[in-house]
C-alpha cells in the first residue's frame, strides 16, 4: 500500500535528522493549530503544539468522545489523536488506521496504552476499512479527508463500521461556492506548487456538498463549525519549519494556502454527524 505524501517524506527526514522544530511541531500531531483567540499566538514551537493538541481535542468532543467508547482515528498521522484520547479517557478501544505503513511504526513507538485502554494501528484505506459492520462508537477523519480517493465512499464505509447512533466527526478544509470558479482560473503552477508538497489533495468539497452527502450516506449532521479564523497563526509556524527542513518550494506552497484562507476563500470546518439506524 503506497500514499504519495511528500511532505510526510520531508517530515521523515527531519525526524531522521533530529531537526528540533520538526519533533516540537510535528511529532505529535501532523495538523493545523486551534487558538481560541489567534491574537494570542506567539508563533513558538511549544505553542503551535499546545493549538495543534486543542484541535485535536476539539474534534474528539465534537465526537462525544469518552470512556469505554470504541473509536476509530482514520488517516491517524504519528497517533497525535489516538495519545490524546489515551491521555484524557479510560477504558476506549482506540483504533488507528492509516494507509503509509511508516507512520504506523513511529505511531506504535510513540503511543502506548494507559488508563485501561486499549490501542491498535491498522494498515488501510479509509475508503475499504478492514473492520466488520457496526462495531464503532466513533469514526474521526483528524485534516485528512482531502487525501482520501473517495468522499462518498469513505461516508459509506464510515457508516457501514458505526454503530447506529454513532458519530463520524471530521474536519477538513472547505472552498466558498466562488473559490472553485476562482480555482479553475488561476494558473496550473498553483495547484502543482501544492501538490508537489502535500501529494493528491482534493479540496473541492463545499458546506452544500457536505450536507448533502451526509444526507444520502445516511447521517444526520449535529454539528457543523467554521473556525477558519482560529487556525491562521498556523501559517507561519508551518512555513518556518519547511524553510528549517531546506524545503522553500514548500513554504511557497503553503504560503498559497494561507492567502486564500486569509482571504476568507478557503475555509476550516469542524462536521459532526450522527450514524441513523
Ligand atoms: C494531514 S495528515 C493528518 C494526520 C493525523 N490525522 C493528524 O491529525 O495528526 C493526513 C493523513 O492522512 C493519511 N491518509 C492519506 N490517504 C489515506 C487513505 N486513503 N486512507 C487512510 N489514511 C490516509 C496520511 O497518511 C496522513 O497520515
Amino acid at each position: 500500500m503506497t500514499a504519495n505524501l511528500p511532505y510526510f517524506d520531508r517530515l521523515f527526514e527531519g525526524l531522521r535528522q533530529q531537526n528540533p522544530e520538526v519533533t516540537r511541531v510535528f511529532g505529535r500531531h501532523v495538523h493545523w493549530g486551534y487558538w481560541a483567540n489567534p491574537n494570542t499566538a506567539d508563533g513558538s514551537d511549544e505553542d503551535f503544539a499546545l493549538a495543534a493538541e486543542r484541535l485535536a481535542q476539539r474534534v474528539c468532543d465534537a465526537a462525544g468522545a469518552t470512556d469505554g467508547l470504541r473509536l476509530l482515528d482514520c488517516g491517524c498521522g504519528f497517533g497525535g489523536t489516538i495519545a490524546s484520547l489515551n491521555d484524557r479517557f479510560s477504558n476506549m478501544e482506540l483504533v488507528g488506521l492509516n494507509i503509509d505503513g511508516r507512520q504506523l511504526d513511529r505511531a506504535r513507538e510513540q503511543v502506548q496504552p494507559c488508563n485501561g485502554n486499549t490501542i491498535e494501528f491498522v494498515q488501510g484505506d479509509a475508503c475499504q476499512l478492514p473492520f466488520a459492520d457496526n462495531s464503532f462508537d466513533v469514526v474521526l477523519a483528524v485534516e485528512c479527508i482531502f487525501h482520501f480517493p473517495s468522499r462518498d465512499r469513505f461516508f459509506q464505509e464510515a457508516r457501514r463500521v458505526l454503530k447506529p447512533g454513532g458519530k463520524l466527526t471530521l474536519c477538513d478544509f472547505v472552498p466558498l461556492p466562488i473559490t472553485l470558479a476562482i480555482m479553475k482560473g488561476l494558473p496550473k503552477v498553483f495547484q502543482t506548487g501544492v501538490a508537489e508538497t502535500y501529494g493528491s489533495v482534493d479540496c473541492t468539497y463545499t458546506v452544500a456538498d457536505y450536507r448533502n452527502l451526509g444526507r444520502t450516506t445516511g447521517f444526520t449532521p449535529i454539528l457543523e463549525e467554521d473556525i477558519t479564523v482560529n487556525t491562521l497563526p498556523t501559517y507561519p509556524v508551518v512555513r518556518r519549519v519547511f524553510r528549517s527542513t531546506g524545503n522553500p518550494e514548500s513554504d511557497r506552497a503553503t504560503a498559497s494556502i494561507e492567502w486564500v484562507s486569509r482571504l476568507g476563500l478557503m475555509r476550516y470546518w469542524i462536521f459532526s454527524y450522527t450514524a441513523l439506524s
